[in-house]
């Protein structure tokens, strides 16, 4: 077999074979099919797409890549969550403890930015000391002492996604149905959780922009989960401008921290109740969804929550200091405001762009290599629907250059400003289980 006529049997729209699934798969693994091949490939799939039996394979071939976690060790019913990616999606830090702080036990395993998006390792590792690096069995012991644990893929775990997903980054093929389904639940598979609850984002910001796909791609991966034993439900929630107010690596820590205290930032507080209401439901400690809803958002206000966030940073080897007093987080050198040029309502807010203008701040990476700053980011003042004068600041860009002339012109591309009012978009478009 080989690579070559993979490839040109997937540009000319055939259907792959489990053998040339695998074949392509773990040659990859071992370094035998150069990266130019396996680029060649994802694009060929980015563009022909793939049927859902080629989907199943590929996730299953990625997960037989590596070794899969036994979690048997841990006691009670182990839950993960996974996002599909979006802009100032602070999530996991937020849940990760509240779902703790009601006894479930949350084994996280998570990835760097990807595309115009974060990614949480890297905006964990805006606290000094913390380690995301862990053996099966810290990982386990953390779990098991604290509720929570959040590490990297290990080694050995879905090897296959951690190159493919490092490669798509750079090569434009991230926006792709099945390699996303592919990547996520090959690793939410072969990390051993019982249960999964999908944070699938719809909108400008996301990589599938139409609910329709995002959809596609929810049912995709509810699928895939219960046909293997997990029981999956997915969460369709709206990305149609950034999460929250905060997006960059320690203004996302700084504004989770801030929600486990109780600050009511309405869509990023609402999502993370809605999400942790799902994965508590599916460990079953709670019998409704009211109930589950009631108990979490009163451990958002009587600080169980914080502390849970608190205990993960201790035990994990972070500096506790910087969660206690916020502005301890690394800070960039400027704050430089991008003003509106005109009266009006905001109507839109292009996510991607902010994202893209985040990463030329120097939050994200443009190549493998490139190193993250964790102090640079963007605050948001202005989100759909809300008032405008011209002259007003729309967002502060936290900067290291003092006029960084790329990110400024992103963000003004982002923003439309519209005569009349605009009512902010749903924020949970649908629950698929
Ligand atoms: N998150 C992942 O883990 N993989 C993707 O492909 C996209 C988002």
């Amino acid at each position: 077999m080989r690579m070559y006529d993979i490839i040109v049997k997937k540009r000319d729209g055939g259907e792959l074979t489990e053998e040339e699934i695998y074949f392509f798969i773990e040659g990859y693994t071992k370094g035998e099919i150069p990266d130019y091949q396996a680029s060649a490939l994802t694009m060929a799939i980015y563009f022909q797409g793939m049927s859902q039996k080629e989907t199943a394979t590929l996730t299953q071939a990625m997960v037989d890549s590596g070794e899969t976690i036994d979690l048997s060790q841990i006691e009670g019913h182990i839950v993960d969550k996974h996002s599909t990616g979006g802009v100032g999606d602070k999530v996991t830090f937020i849940v990760g403890p509240l779902v703790a702080s009601v006894g479930v036990p949350v084994a996280k395993m998570s990835g760097r930015g990807l595309g115009h998006t974060g990614g949480t390792l890297d905006k964990l590792e805006s606290i000094e000391g913390l380690q995301i690096e862990m053996t099966k069995e810290q990982f386990i012991n953390n779990v098991n002492q604290h509720k929570l644990a959040v590490a990297g893929q290990t080694g050995n775990l879905a090897p296959a996604d951690k190159k493919l997903y490092a490669l798509r980054d750079v090569t434009a093929t991230v926006d792709s149905m099945p390699l996303i389904a592919g990547s996520i639940m090959s690793k939410k598979l072969a990390s051993g959780a019982d249960s999964i609850v999908l944070d699938v984002k719809t909108g400008s910001g996301a990589f599938m922009k139409s609910l329709e796909d995002s959809e596609a791609l929810a049912r995709e991966m509810v699928n895939i989960g219960n046909n293997l034993g997990r029981h999956t439900v997915a969460v369709i929630s709206d990305m149609n401008q950034p999460l929250g107010y905060e997006v960059g690596n320690a203004n996302e820590i700084k504004e989770a921290a801030q929600i486990l205290q109780g600050k009511k930032v309405m869509d990023l507080r609402e999502l993370s109740l809605e999400i942790a209401a799902h994965m508590t439901l599916l460990a079953e400690v709670f019998s409704s969804y009211e109930e589950a809803y009631q108990a979490l958002e009163a451990n958002l206000e009587n600080g169980k929550a914080f502390n849970a966030l608190r205990t993960l940073i201790e035990a994990q080897g972070g500096n506790v200091d910087m969660i206690d007093d916020l502005n301890k987080l690394p800070q960039a050198k400027y704050a430089v405001e991008v003003k509106a040029d005109t009266d009006g309502f905001v109507k839109e807010i292009d996510a991607e762009s902010i994202g893209v203008a985040a990463m030329y701040l120097g939050a994200g990476r443009a190549t493998k290599d490139d190193e993250i700053n964790h102090g640079v980011g963007i605050t948001l003042h202005k989100k759909i629907g809300d008032k405008v004068t011209a002259s007003e600041p729309l967002v502060t860009l936290h900067s290291d250059q003092e006029q960084p002339e790329a990110s400024i012109s992103k963000v003004k591309e982002a923003y439309t400003i519209a005569d009349e009012k605009i009512e902010a978009p749903a924020l949970i478009h649908k629950v698929i289980k």
